[in-house]
């Protein structure tokens, strides 16, 4: 699925740079590209970057010894 038309760019290419490091929509931008433009792909960049937060959250809730939770 695309997600930011201006510079062409999908979402695995999208979450490919999330996984590399980039948490901002700045970090994005700098990176890939994506939202440096007209910016309505904001929304849906901001969105992938929250879910990412959420699932190493949960990752790293699941991998606590029980005693730590
Ligand atoms: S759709 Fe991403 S900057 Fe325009």
């Amino acid at each position: 699925m695309i997600v930011c038309l201006c510079e062409g760019l999908n979402d695995r290419r999208i979450a490919r740079a999330i996984e590399e490091g980039c948490r901002t929509v700045q970090d994005l931008a700098r990176s890939t590209g994506a939202g440096s433009q007209c910016g309505a792909c904001g929304c849906e960049l901001k969105r992938m970057l929250a879910e990412h937060r959420a699932r190493a959250r949960a990752q790293r809730e699941a991998e606590l010894p029980l005693a730590a939770k």
